[in-house]
């Protein structure tokens, strides 16, 4: 590699307390505070290199080269990163993901968090862990939390400069594995940039961001006592209103299937039951089940006898971006 470019690599996160909603839609600056777990095994891998010889800037995902609006959500990333170390050379930006696309994991967050921090290497810039998080927020908002290992937080903020993620705890603390239950029927729905722009809609949002302060707080303490069942209450709950909330926006926003209310439902069964399990869902059907690494083998074994169930996914708890 040259001396103007430089690689790096990020895991995708999982939300325990969700984001949904931006005070601001272009800075990405979030109505409410969320909290996350970085997915070990996963990630994105992404080699940004200046060069003065290019017309345009280049981005290459697993060997396919994007253009139009992902293409322009890259080079705006670069546009800054070239403002803030007086660069003016295009860039080749290389980017390999190696989990699926389609499983219910979204790709923004660790890839946008890789760029933003290959392409400030690349560019001779050495950022802080805050100012790399509030770069890759600017990508996507979720990328803020895959910057800092293990379980993060991040804040609200009073601006640009501070809404930025941080860790809570590293990923030895506690560990945690999510399963990914795979629901058979995928289709395209209304991505998370449209769906932020629509959280205002539901008559729910307000209800849902005053009670925020208060989920963060129980989530926080779940995480740093090791509390597996206060966890569980409080990540249910989170999701269930931002489903609420999606549910009840204009227009409606339903990513549930019917075997993610099937998967749902038997996790809370199984939990009453004594077997440590929770559930959590994104912008899509596919159901996250965390639980304790003791209880790995049963939760995934038991979420593959379910109706709809393609595949289950283990990940563990993920570092840092590096
Ligand atoms: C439901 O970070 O993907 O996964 O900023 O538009 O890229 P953009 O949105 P994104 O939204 C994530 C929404 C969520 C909840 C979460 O991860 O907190």
């Amino acid at each position: 590699m040259s001396q103007h470019s430089a690689s790096a690599q990020a895991h995708p996160n999982i939300a325990l307390i969700k984001y949904w909603g931006n005070r601001d839609d272009a800075l990405r600056l979030p109505v409410n505070g969320s909290i996350s777990m970085n997915l070990a095994g996963l990630h994105a891998r992404t080699e940004v290199s200046f060069q003065p010889s290019l017309p345009f800037d280049e981005l290459i995902i697993n060997g396919r080269e994007v253009t139009g609006k992902g293409l322009q959500r890259v080079s705006a990333i670069l546009d800054i990163v070239r403002g803030m170390a007086g660069v003016t050379a295009k860039a080749e930006v290389i980017s390999d993901v190696n989990f699926p696309t389609g499983a219910g994991i979204a790709s923004s967050a660790a890839a946008f968090a890789a760029l933003a921090l290959a392409a400030s290497r690349a560019a001779g810039l050495t950022l802080s862990e805050a100012q790399l998080s509030r770069l890759a927020r600017l990508g996507s908002g979720s990328a803020s939390r895959s910057i800092p290992a293990g379980f993060v937080e991040w804040k609200v903020g009073a601006s640009d400069e501070d809404s930025v993620a941080e860790s809570i705890a590293p990923p030895e603390h506690w560990d945690l594995v999510d399963c990914i239950a795979i629901v058979s029927a995928t289709h395209k729905k209304t991505g998370s940039t449209e769906g932020h722009a629509l959280a205002a809609t539901s008559p729910l949002q307000a209800a849902r961001i005053a009670d925020t302060p208060r989920r963060l707080d129980i989530c926080r303490r779940a995480v740093l006592v090791r509390d597996f069942n206060a966890l569980a209450e409080i990540i249910e709950l989170d999701s269930d209103m931002m489903h609420a909330v999606m549910m009840t926006s204009r227009p409606a926003l339903h990513y549930w299937e019917p075997a993610s209310v099937t998967v749902m439902q038997a996790v809370r069964n199984w939990r009453a039951q004594g077997l440590p399990v929770a559930y959590t869902v994104d912008a899509g059907p596919n159901v996250h089940v965390l639980c304790p690494l003791g209880a790995r083998e049963e939760a995934e074994s038991k979420l593959r006898t379910l109706p709809g169930v393609g595949n289950v996914l283990g990940a563990g708890v993920g570092g840092a971006a590096h």
